[in-house]
């Protein structure tokens, strides 16, 4: 790969690690759940160092990262009408789950291309955590941890 195209590959993460900042600031606002908010916090901590690392990354590459803030009507714009139909909690983690399902697959399909070791190693990384976030996701809508919560 050039440098031309690899630059292109981590700038369309770092958007949607951006885009989904935003959706994890709008969902942090509905999760009323202590151990559940502090885990989306985490995440979103993820999102933000990912943002970090990958415009280091396009800047040592000699691209330029994407400027401004993510924008919510990118690909976590079906989570957001989630948030707004269900609310609270499962409305919010529901929210998020659809987005983390694209930055999923955005991870692992940026690494079968022919990345360079050291972008690899920090595209991989990244995609790690990623599949935390979607399995603590999917776990959680799935135990209604909320309502176990509520009748204790
Ligand atoms: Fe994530």
């Amino acid at each position: 790969m050039t440098n031309i195209e690899i630059i292109d590959v981590l700038k369309s993460l770092c958007n949607l690690d951006k885009d989904a900042i935003q959706a994890y600031d709008i969902s942090l606002k509905n999760i009323a759940n202590q151990d559940i908010n502090s885990r989306i916090q985490k995440f979103k901590e993820d999102h933000q160092r990912h943002v970090d690392t990958l415009s280091d990354l396009i800047k040592s590459l000699g691209g330029t990262p994407p400027s401004g803030a993510g924008d919510i009507r990118g690909m976590f714009m079906s989570g957001l009408s989630a948030i707004q139909g269900l609310g609270g909690d499962e409305g919010a983690l529901k929210g998020l789950q659809n987005g983390e399902k694209v930055t999923n697959k955005s991870y692992k399909d940026a690494l079968t291309h022919d990345l360079p070791q050291d972008v690899f190693n920090i595209v991989n990384k990244n995609y790690e955590d990623e599949k935390i976030h979607l399995e603590y996701i999917n776990a959680t809508l799935e135990s209604r941890v909320w309502e176990n919560r509520k009748a204790a």
